[in-house]
């Protein structure tokens, strides 16, 4: 294994990582773990990528249709142990874990939560203490 070369120009950092430039506000995570992939995981991230992507809001490269400025990062991730009640998605800074998450949910979760700050009470199972 090769060991990385450690960076420490702030210039070459943002060169090879154009999201350090960006204005990231809060971080969405889709659990497309096994359990969650049967309840409609990819769903749930289509829709998020859909709406996010529409509204300039996902961060990311334009060639891809998002916005190298945009203010959300979306990824995937493992599972979270939240298996028999997915779709999990987690929302980061405010560390809230959304259970039972569907499609149709999404629109709901990217107005109140991510534009206006205001926690999908209905959904959250966990809210992590600050
Ligand atoms: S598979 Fe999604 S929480 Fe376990």
């Amino acid at each position: 294994m090769a060991i990385p070369k450690f960076i420490d120009d702030q210039e070459q950092l943002e060169k090879l990582a154009p999201v350090m430039k960006a204005p990231i506000k809060r971080h969405v995570f889709v659990c497309t773990g096994k359990s969650c992939s049967q309840v409609g995981s990819s769903e749930v991230k289509a829709e998020f990528e859909r709406i996010l992507e529409a509204k300039g809001l996902r961060q990311g490269k334009e060639s891809k249709g998002r916005n190298p400025m945009g203010e959300v990062v979306l990824t995937d991730c493992g599972s979270v142990g939240f298996c028999s009640i997915g779709v999990a998605v987690l929302v980061y800074p405010e560390g809230v874990w959304y259970g039972q998450v569907q499609a149709k949910d999404v629109p709901e979760i990217i107005e109140d939560h991510l534009e206006k700050g205001k926690i999908v009470e209905r959904l959250a199972l966990i809210e992590m203490d600050s």
